[in-house]
Parts: structure tokens; sequence; C-alpha cells
């Protein structure tokens, strides 16, 4: 995916969790994987591997799935030889998964699966998965009054004047884990596996998107970016009174698990 591969070197800089909040993340991914003794653990939209590097010690074989290759040559620069990369595998997601049948345990998608087609993830899921396995989707959370969820907020209003709507990771969240469940699946009680606190500036938001291909997790040309990007400047210089200072608030990271029951013998 080219709007991944291009921003793979800067990824972890500017979107990444920390490596106190993904060994954290990791610790809670392996809590869950305890009652597992066998099958795979697969992650979809492994990325630069800032949470799969820290999966490593759980004794389940890891498998990771990314559509860029950017991003997987991120992943394997974190080791020093060839030999200690785990298997990843360069796939588009949306198009059939390279495993065999019921060979996954568990599941795990960290700010990626809504990236995904969502009837092709719950076809794939009955493959691939053993009867009990789980799907664990990984995201952050912020407050409401928090910048970042204010200025996605007025991008999200600024795309919906313009018949477009972004592509929301817990929205996508809540109809698959509904699909899934009507299908027989347990959800399971959210975790929060880290808390911290951030302080961002208004300015800093327009500025990220500015850098990026797309926004928002769409494909949009350049001019319209631009275009949409002085309307939010507009429309923030109104809601803050320095586009620059910073303001304090508390981000987590949510693990939501559910156990998919696909495949039982009855
Ligand atoms: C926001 S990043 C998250 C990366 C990592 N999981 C994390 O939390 O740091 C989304 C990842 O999903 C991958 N991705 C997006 N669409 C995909 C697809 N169709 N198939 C496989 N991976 C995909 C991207 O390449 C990217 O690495």
């Amino acid at each position: 995916m080219l709007q991944f591969d291009d921003q793979a070197g800067i990824y972890d800089k500017r979107t990444g969790l920390g490596a106190s909040v993904v060994k954290q993340i990791a610790r809670s991914v392996a809590d869950y994987c305890r009652s597992y003794d066998d099958g795979l653990l697969l992650e979809v939209g492994a990325g630069t591997g800032e949470i799969g590097y820290f999966l490593q010690d759980i004794p389940l074989p890891y498998l990771g799935m990314d559509v860029s290759q950017g991003m997987l040559h991120q992943f394997r620069q974190r080791y020093e030889t060839p030999q200690d990369v785990p298997q990843l595998v360069h796939t588009d997601a949306n198009q059939h998964w390279p495993l065999e049948d019921q060979s996954v345990s568990v599941v795990f998608s960290s700010r990626a699966m809504h990236q995904l087609q969502h009837d092709h993830v719950v076809n794939e899921l009955k493959r691939v998965c053993r009867p009990d396995a789980i799907l664990i989707l990984g995201n952050v959370k912020r407050d409401p009054q928090a910048v970042k969820t204010v200025m996605r907020k007025e991008m999200h209003k600024l795309l919906n004047q313009h018949g477009l709507q972004e592509k929301s990771g817990q929205s996508h969240r809540k109809q698959l884990f509904s699909t899934l469940h009507a299908q027989g699946a347990m959800r399971q009680s959210p975790i929060t596996a880290a808390r911290w606190t951030v302080n961002n500036a208004p300015i800093e938001s327009i500025n990220s998107w500015k850098n990026v291909d797309g926004i928002a997790g769409l494909e949009v040309n350049e001019a319209f970016k631009h275009q949409l990007l002085d309307r939010l400047q507009q429309k923030c210089e109104s809601l803050y009174n320095d586009l620059s200072q910073p303001v304090e608030s508390e981000e987590k990271y949510e693990l939501n698990a559910i156990t998919l029951n696909f495949n039982q013998q009855h």
C-alpha cells in the first residue's frame, strides 16, 4: 500500500507508541495466548513490527502479514541477522490469506483491521481459524476533548460535506464484532493494556496530515487535501486561541477480543 510504503521510514516516529507502551501491549496479548499451546499467532497489518517484535517470546509460531513492503522492511531491520527475523509475509489481506485451513489460534491486529473488507475478513477468519480461536483488535483511545480527537472530528465533518467518510477503527470493529457475534462468537470485556499522557498542539495534526499521502485513511488528491486542511485550520482558529499551544490529555491502548467458536464439531 503506497500510503504506508511512503511513510514506513518515519512511521514509528510519527505514529509509534513507544517501547514502554508496546511492551505492556505485548504482555496483554501474551495473556490471551496462554490458553493455546499450538496453532499460529497471526498478526494482520504487522507494520514496522513495533508491537510484533515483542510478541516473539510467546510460545506460538508467529506470522505477520502486511501489504506494505516498506513497513515489512522496517520490521526486518529490527534484527541483526536474517535467521532471527520472524515469518513475515508480504500480502494483501483483502485477498486470499496464504494460510492453511484451521491453522491459526490467535489473530491479533493493531490499528489495521479497518483497512480491510469486512466480509472478506469474516470468510478468511472462518477458514483459517481453529475451533475456539480468538481475534484480538488493538486501538488507541483518546479523551473526547483531546486535541487529536477534536481535530479528527472536525476533519470528519469536512469530509462528510464532500460525501466522503473517514475509515474509523471503532465503527469498523463494532460492525465486525456484531457480524461475528451473530455467528456464535463470544465478545470479551475490553482490556486497557496501557495508559499515557500526551501534549498535542492542533497545528501538529494539520502538519502531520500535510506530510502523508491521503487523509484519514482515504486516498484524495493533493489539491483537495490542501483545500480541506486550509478550511480545517480556519475552523480550529475559532476553537483554540493558539494552534501551536500544546494541550495535555490522556490516551490509552485498548484491546478488544472475541472468541470465534468457528469450525466447532457439534
Ligand atoms: C496504521 S498501520 C498499523 C501498524 C501496526 N499494526 C501498529 O499498530 O503499529 C496499518 C498497517 O496495516 C497495513 N495494511 C493496510 N491495508 C492492508 C491490507 N490490505 N493487507 C495487509 N496489510 C494492510 C499497512 O501496510 C500498515 O502497516
